[in-house]
């Protein structure tokens, strides 16, 4: 069990990081790109939103190289997904809705060809994108991690309109190389760990509000300011069916609705449900019975034009309080603004306006078909660290207001320090 021990470094939220002795920070965009839905298809492969195909919600992107010569990419950070994928050039090169680039393992002399036609992937909403895996040189964040596993994608299915390539950090058993049998390769956290930029197979998630047009990634370690009291660690579920440990899946145990006028409990008493932790994914999928209540309460309608659900964007106060299991029962509280961001044309990027003409915003919560996910719209006002190796979830409240920072290395084999166990 990696455990996690406090190397306090101050810093700036948001601006540059000190010399953190083994953590690697990158910084993310958010990207107005589309919505999508990136865990991985099989338990759950329709998509999750009636009349959705591609809808202009938010991701976040973050810029690596690929090769040697370096050639720059921008991927979406995707926690429900295992495999790291690129456009393919020339396939793609001239794709003008291919967002982010396209990589050529012709060019890079230190590419290897490790599985050609490997690479096959269905993602939850059906999209998908199949080609050949290589290894190459993989930057990030202005450090060179050798012999990463990629795919080049060359051909494409059910993409959408607008969309940058992937960038999938879940477990490695979730790849999709094992989808004939085949064993999972060391993912990139592995290979992280093996050159000694991190101590364990680690990483945390810092979205910031809505109001942010950035993040943060640290690889190997996590930020204390960045939080409102202390982490709590949930253990990942496995699969109800399989008993698989496939995917960030956390005990979700509690909604309540908060409103001026009290709190309101959605779920019964004895709710449990796993839910996927999910940054690829931009809503909030629940159960069709809590959708329908928060669909109709927070007057969020289909317009069929722009194939969206919207809701206006002066959604009131108030807040969706998610609760997780464990004895100290953390909570996530979601303001109301963070579940209604600006709403935009997915075919000419141009807002989205009400019929009596004020502009749109768009629904952050979807129907949840299968799987629970909770993307974008939920995890921008969570704090969370994912450890790959234990298996456990640090979860807490995001803090946005947060104004400097403390980094910490997270190391194997010490006590924790200031979390506690769910
Ligand atoms: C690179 O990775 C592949 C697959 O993960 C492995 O088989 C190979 O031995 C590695 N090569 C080097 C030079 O580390
Ligand atoms: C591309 O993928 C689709 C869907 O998997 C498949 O039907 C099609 O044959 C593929 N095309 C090529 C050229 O491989
Ligand atoms: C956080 O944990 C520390 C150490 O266990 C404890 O003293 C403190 O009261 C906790 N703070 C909160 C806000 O729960
Ligand atoms: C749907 O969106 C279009 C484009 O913004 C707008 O013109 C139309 O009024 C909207 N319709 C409804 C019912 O909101």
């Amino acid at each position: 069990m990696a455990l996690w021990i406090l190397l306090a470094i101050m810093l700036v939220c948001g601006e540059q990081f000190a010399e953190a002795a083994k953590v690697v920070p990158v910084s993310m965009r958010r990207t107005k790109a589309r919505s999508a839905t990136h865990k991985r298809g099989g338990l759950s492969p329709r998509r999750l939103i009636p009349l959705t195909n591609a809808v202009s919600m938010t991701l976040y992107e973050i810029d690596i190289t690929i090769g040697t010569p370096a050639q720059p990419i921008t991927l979406d950070i995707d926690t429900g997904s295992s495999d790291i994928w690129m456009y393919s050039n020339p396939v793609y090169l001239d794709c003008k809705t291919c967002l982010g680039g396209s990589f050529d393992p012709d060019a890079s002399s230190t590419s290897t060809m490790i599985k050609q036609d490997g690479f096959s992937i269905v993602y939850g909403d059906s999209t998908g994108a199949s080609g050949d895996y290589f290894s190459d040189i993989f930057g990030l964040g202005g450090t060179a991690i050798e012999n990463v596993t990629v795919a080049v994608a060359t051909n494409l299915s059910f993409w959408p309109v607008i969309a940058p390539s992937i960038m999938g950090i879940g477990l490695d058993v979730n790849e999709a190389i094992t989808d004939d049998g085949s064993t999972p390769y060391p993912g990139l956290l592995s290979h992280m760990v093996d050159q000694g930029l991190i101590n364990t197979r680690t990483y945390s998630l810092w979205l910031d509000d809505l109001d942010a047009a950035t993040g943060t990634i640290l690889f190997g370690g996590y930020d204390t300011n960045r939080y409102i009291g202390n982490l709590t660690i949930l253990e990942i579920q496995p699969d109800p069916l399989s008993g698989i440990y496939w995917a960030f899946l956390v005990p979700w145990t509690s909604l309540t609705l908060t409103t001026s006028s009290g709190p309101t409990l959605l779920t019964s008493d004895t709710f449990n449900a796993p839910a996927l932790l999910d940054s690829g994914t931009s809503f909030t999928l629940l159960p069709s019975d809590v959708y329908n209540e928060l669909a109709i309460y927070l007057g969020a309608y289909p317009n069929e034009t722009v194939q969206q659900i919207l809701v206006p964007c002066d959604i009131g106060e108030g807040s969706l309080d998610f609760g997780f299991g464990g004895s100290s029962a953390p909570i996530v509280s979601v303001p109301f603004a963070e579940l209604a961001p600006l709403a935009f044309d997915l075919k000419t990027g141009d807002p989205v306006f009400l019929e009596d003409g004020t502009q749109a915003c768009s629904f952050g919560i979807g129907e949840a078909e299968g799987v629970i996910a909770l993307g974008d719209s939920f995890l921008r006002s969570a704090y969370v660290v994912y450890d790959l190796d234990s298996k456990l979830i640090g979860l807490a409240q995001s803090d946005f207001d947060c104004t400097s920072s403390n980094v910490v290395e997270i190391q194997t084999g010490l006590e924790p320090f200031g979390l506690t166990a769910g």
